[in-house]
């Protein structure tokens, strides 16, 4: 966390920001580019009895996490409420009640202090999670977000309005990085889990579809290679030891290899030389070694945020806050949390 002397001399405003759109709990305090506080409270290992997201177990979980969260995030930034000068919560897209704990936590606190309200995009946030410190990227590039719920790749050339250029057809990344560690009977939540029997595995060894390959683009598909896997596990059983190395490291692969080349692809076609990652599926080692490697051929700088900022949390939503105009007092206290992200964009 950085020194909070360092955040308060800045002339941006001291900005609390709140995160509940899925099974994180997430308060964080930021100023400018500076991280003052960022607390994450996981609800993982509630979930992982049912395999997966239970959505009334996380909002339920939210409401009894999320005052503690706040308080801890102030806290740890060596701040008060009173200090606090706009307030920030992601209003969309996620688990409906889940978002709602958020929203409804964001408005009381900002309706309490009479403070502006910014009402940010999730997407929003993962994008520009590499404009805070210690990266400090500044536009233009092309972001890539690959999450349990959402992949896609946007170009950035201002970081009000990302320019969606391309997203997944069907299941997100992370799902089906989720679904296949699960067929391959790893722990929920599958990703790192497959990330490190991929480790020890051959990504050549087994040759699984790449959807929409040699298609033109930049839109995604992972169903077809879940249900590769599995008719491959029909074939050859359960299997254990090299051979289940082998299989996750050439799933893995499958899936990672269209997020790098799509990335570099949308970099070189639109003449951008700065490429992000961001979201939970950011932290797997194999996607961080292929897109290092591709940029590096390329000449393009590569922005990878630390996990702390890849997963959801609350930072990135006091980041994207800068780019959002806030409502002022008191009108957001008839606002709602909203499921999905408009039609217009992350912006609208
Ligand atoms: O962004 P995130 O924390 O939550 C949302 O879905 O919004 O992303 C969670 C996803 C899960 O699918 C999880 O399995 C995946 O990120 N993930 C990984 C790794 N760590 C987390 N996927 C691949 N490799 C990892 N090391
Ligand atoms: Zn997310």
């Amino acid at each position: 966390m950085a020194e909070r002397g360092a955040g308060l001399m800045s002339s941006a405003p001291l900005i609390l920001a709140v995160e509940t759109s899925c099974d994180e709990t997430a308060a964080a305090v930021v100023q400018g580019r500076v991280v003052l506080s960022n607390v994450i409270a996981s609800q993982a290992e509630m979930h992982a009895p049912y395999g997966g997201v239970v959505p009334e177990v996380a909002a339920r979980h939210h409401i009894g996490t999320v005052n503690g969260v706040v308080d801890a995030a102030l806290t740890d930034a060596g701040v008060s409420l009173g200090d606090i000068e706009r307030v920030a919560v992601t209003q969309r897209p996620g688990l409906i009640g889940a978002l709602l704990v958020g929203v409804a936590t964001a408005k009381a606190l900002a309706y309490a202090r009479r403070l502006p309200l910014a009402m940010v995009d999730h997407l929003h946030g993962h994008i520009l999670a590499t404009w805070l410190e210690p990266l400090a990227l500044d536009p233009p590039f092309v972001s890539l977000i690959a999450s349990g719920g959402h992949t896609r790749l946007d170009l950035v050339n201002d970081p009000t309005s990302p320019q969606l250029l391309g997203q997944t057809l069907d299941d997100a990344a992370g799902e089906a990085i989720d679904k296949g560690a699960r067929t391959l009977g790893l722990e929920y939540p599958g990703g790192p889990a497959l990330d490190r029997l991929a480790r020890g595995g051959d990504a050549t060894a087994f040759e699984f579809p790449i959807g929409l390959q040699g298609r033109g683009g930049y839109d995604f598909s992972f169903a077809g290679v879940k249900t590769a896997l599995l008719y491959k596990l029909r074939e050859l059983g359960q299997p254990a030891g090299p051979v289940r190395a082998d299989l996750a490291a050439s799933y893995q692969e499958a899936i990672m290899r269209p997020l790098a080349d799509r990335l570099i692809g949308a970099a070189l076609e639109h003449h951008v030389s700065a490429v992000t990652i961001g979201g939970g599926v950011a932290a797997n080692s194999r996607l961080r070694v292929l897109v290092h490697e591709a940029a590096s051929c390329n000449g393009l700088r590569v922005a990878m945020p630390d996990f702390s900022l890849c997963t959801d949390n609350a930072a990135m939503i006091g980041a994207a806050a800068q780019f959002t105009a806030p409502i002022p007092y008191p009108e957001y206290i008839g606002m709602d949390a909203i499921a999905t992200t408009p039609p217009g964009g992350i912006a609208a």
